[in-house]
């Protein structure tokens, strides 16, 4: 069972997760504009994962017996300077989502929610990986600013990503 405020905030993160499909693949689009066909296929990869989380937030809340509310999903940033900026902005987007997963947990926790916190803690170490990743990209690319060779070399890099789907 949930109540209506975890609902709410569980249709909330629902709406986060498919926004950040979006937001991937507008970056995916800016990638293949500039001819950075690895880091728009990582970025492809990336709005799957994030379709899947989505999914799993779509499911949990039909399974706890809430109602799902698919609400309207804004238009996501679709230009960049640059790879490094891209990134950048993708990583300050991690962050936001790592804020509002953590402010869910505290809400199932205050709530006494024990299967929301289940469900939930999947996210917390998915956040982790995630700001991680993110952030090892961005510092890499701040290591080849300049270099065009070191940047084609992790275009190639990342374009090696492949989807796996979450074990859960
Ligand atoms: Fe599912 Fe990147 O947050």
């Amino acid at each position: 069972m949930l109540s209506p405020e975890l609902e709410s905030a569980l249709n909330e993160q629902m709406k986060n997760e498919f926004f950040s499909a979006y937001l991937y693949m507008a970056i995916a689009g800016y990638f293949e504009d500039e001819d950075f066909s690895g880091f728009a296929s990582w970025m492809r990869v990336q709005a799957l994962e994030e379709m899947s989380h989505g999914e799993m937030f779509f499911r949990f809340i039909c399974e706890a017996g809430g109602r799902t509310d698919l609400r309207a999903i804004e238009a996501p940033k679709n230009e960049f300077t640059s790879p490094q900026d891209a990134f950048a902005h993708s990583l300050e987007h991690e962050k936001f989502v790592t804020d509002s997963i953590n402010k869910l947990m505290d809400q199932a926790k205050a709530e006494g929610n024990h299967a929301a916190q289940i469900f939930l803690q999947w996210f917390i170490t998915e956040q982790l990986e995630e700001l991680s990743n993110f952030g090892h990209i961005l510092k890499k690319l701040k290591m080849v600013e300049g270099d065009g060779r070191g940047l084609l070399m992790l275009d190639q890099e990342l374009g090696q990503r492949t989807f796996v789907p979450p074990k859960v």
